[in-house]
């Protein structure tokens, strides 16, 4: 099958703008477009930049955004795009070269809500235990690759650059509702802010754009909620 890939290249060395270049290929109909990329990478053109490690879906470092919607590379076949697929860097960060985006303020808003287990307990002889029930609360937060995609997707964020974003509050929620931490006081207050979760606008770009299927609006919801409760 003969396909036609549009991919916005910037060579921060050469070019002042980014620009659409055009690759012809011919493709089996169930190649992944990050077969694409490296076909056209190892036959046409080898300075083509861009992320990718475990090609299954897992590391989370091919998001982008393909014919209009972010998703990883890794995960979407030709059959399901078409004979005319674009590729594009995610939308909101800055570009670094090609697909290649600038991660560090999107990391930099993850760390800020303290993404691990806080407990000054001493550790329990075998395990800090937990019913299922328990774990059921935070078990869809749990899944998150940290791609990028639904931030990287939301219009609050591209209005409000400071806006703390879906993939952070999705893992504060993670640690919020998990009944082994005691950080979750903290974590709220961090979210209450301005950039916090109140920047949520309901638009749900972030959830069509999850490759993990995550209901990121309703765990922003929950943690709203429990801002809510926290402060009446
Ligand atoms: Fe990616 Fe989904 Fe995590 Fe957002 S919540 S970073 S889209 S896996
Ligand atoms: Fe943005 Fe998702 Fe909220 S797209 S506005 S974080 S529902
Ligand atoms: Fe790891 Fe796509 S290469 S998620």
């Amino acid at each position: 099958m003969h396909v036609s890939l549009r991919i916005q290249r910037f060579d921060p060395d050469r070019d002042t703008a980014s620009h659409w270049v055009e690759y012809g290929l011919d493709v089996d109909p169930m190649a992944r477009v990050l077969d694409l990329l490296h076909q056209v990478k190892w036959e046409q053109d080898s300075s083509l930049a861009f992320r990718r490690s475990c090609g299954h879906g897992i590391c989370g470092s091919d998001a982008m955004m393909i014919n209009g919607r972010n998703r990883l590379a890794c995960k979407i076949r030709v059959d399901q795009l078409g004979r005319k697929i674009s590729v594009a860097p995610l939308p909101g960060l800055p570009v670094v070269k090609d697909l290649v985006v600038d991660m560090d303020g999107f990391f930099a808003k993850y760390r800020s809500v303290h993404p691990f287990l806080v407990n000054d307990d001493p550790p329990p002889a075998q395990e800090r235990r937990q019913s299922q029930a328990q774990r059921a609360v935070f078990d869809d937060t749990t899944k998150c690759i940290l791609c990028g995609a639904c931030t990287s997707s939301c219009p609050s964020f591209w209005a409000r650059p400071g806006y703390v974003g879906p993939a952070a509050i999705v893992n504060a929620h993670r640690f919020i509702f998990d009944s082994r931490d005691q950080g979750g006081e903290e974590r709220l207050q961090i979210l209450a802010d301005r950039d916090g979760v109140w920047r949520c606008r309901t638009i749900f770009n972030c959830v069509d754009a999850c490759p993990r299927g995550i209901n990121i609006t309703r765990a922003i919801l929950e943690v709203s909620a429990a801002i809510v409760e926290k402060s009446a």
